[in-house]
């Protein structure tokens, strides 16, 4: 691999996703799901509990940080923020892709080394490709956990991605079966993720009959790969792929509503991201049985301003999932579920609530 190159795309992967038109606005879906206001809540503002159960263990808020780019060096002060704010306020956090690990590269390991030793507390998930996951051995793999001491690992899908990047991998033929082993090799939990395009419900299923621990949907409605890719080459056919393919994806809503039909019940929990940006989107998210909900692009915005700002945004992000919790009347996750205040929806749903019995719980590492 061509280390520079590979910096200078991941530098300009930051860049490009600051930029709004490199986001899919106003297609997350959330528009289409209203709670439904309740002029008497019977409970006090502190009372709401953002609690949940998730992958076995009972987090004090569903939030987490979604997976972000770490190749490049730069990167290292911005994932400490982003790591020490999360330890203090509870979120979980991903990192982005180990690839370059791969190549065991002693400076990357070193750094992942230090940050975990500042913030032993932190759930910290490992990241990478399906198409360098279909390359690697088991032992690379577990290599990549160790060097973080990962609770978790996720597996991204990033097809889009892929073809319309130059330098792109879109070498997927494999891929089912390389997670297949992964799921019945790891001792932690296995994860799935979407990059911005969200799932089928053909797709969720297959999932979880794999057992994979959970999937975050990562649907349409934020960043979109397929734009940030276009904006960078110089090839005239992936520039306007990237034009025609600028709303490609399933929305994170109707990701939402697939996993929810596939997954209730099931042994695979999901997550949502992409395209979350309030914590009423979060309400949202969470009353369509969302286990976990990520931020990526706002939660590096802030964290590049400082660590104040990104705490001043977490923070503005928690209290507004309990604003809306409390406008519906609702003392905690549970309820919100239970209750199903959605317009049109008022008699509410069946959930099984039994908590998700997950094979492989040891989230302490
Ligand atoms: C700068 C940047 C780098 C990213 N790098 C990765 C990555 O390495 N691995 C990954 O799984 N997802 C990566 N993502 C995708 C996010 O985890 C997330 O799925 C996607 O951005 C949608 O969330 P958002 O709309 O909140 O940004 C990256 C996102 C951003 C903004």
């Amino acid at each position: 691999m061509d280390i520079q190159r590979f910096e200078d795309r991941k530098k300009h992967h930051i860049q490009s996703s600051l930029d709004s038109k490199n986001q899919a606005i106003g297609l997350s879906g959330f528009d289409q799901i209203e709670l439904v206001h309740d002029a008497l809540p019977d409970l006090n503002f502190e009372e709401v509990s953002l609690e949940i159960n998730s992958l076995g263990k009972t987090r004090n808020t569903p939030f987490f940080v979604a997976g972000m780019t770490a190749g490049h060096p730069d990167a290292f002060s911005m994932n400490r923020t982003l790591a020490e704010r999360a330890a203090a306020r509870g979120w979980w956090m991903g990192v982005g892709s180990q690839r370059r690990q791969l190549e065991r590269n002693s400076d990357l390991v070193d750094q992942w080394k230090e940050l975990r030793r500042s913030v032993p507390e932190l759930v910290l998930i490992s990241n990478l490709g399906i198409s360098q996951l279909i390359l690697s051995d088991l032992d690379q793999v577990k290599g990549i956990v160790d060097s973080i001491h990962a609770n978790a690992i996720v597996i991204h899908l990033n097809a889009l991605q892929e073809v319309i990047q130059e330098e792109g991998t879109p070498q997927f033929r494999g891929g089912w079966t390389a997670l297949e082993k992964l799921v019945k090799k790891m001792s932690i939990p296995v994860l799935v993720k979407e990059t911005g395009c969200g799932f089928s419900k053909r797709t969720l299923r297959r999932l979880q009959e794999m057992g994979v621990s959970a999937v975050d949907v990562s649907g349409l409605g934020g960043t979109h790969w397929g734009r940030i890719e276009g904006d960078r080459t110089t090839s005239h056919s992936l520039k306007s792929a990237s034009e025609t393919f600028k709303n490609w994806g399933i929305s994170t809503y109707d990701s939402l509503l697939h996993a929810m039909e596939v997954l209730t019940g099931s042994q695979t929990e999901y997550w949502a991201s992409g395209g979350i940006r309030t914590g009423l989107d979060a309400a949202k998210a969470l009353v369509l049985g969302a286990k976990g909900v990520g931020f990526a692009q706002p939660a590096l915005e802030k964290a590049l301003l400082g660590a104040e700002e990104l705490e001043l945004w977490m923070e503005r992000i928690e209290y507004e999932l309990k604003v809306a919790l409390f406008c519906t009347g609702c003392k905690n996750i549970v309820e919100l579920r239970t209750q199903f205040p959605v317009k049109g929806m008022e008699e509410g749903i069946e959930w099984d609530l039994s908590p998700i019995k997950i094979s492989k719980t040891d989230l302490s590492y």
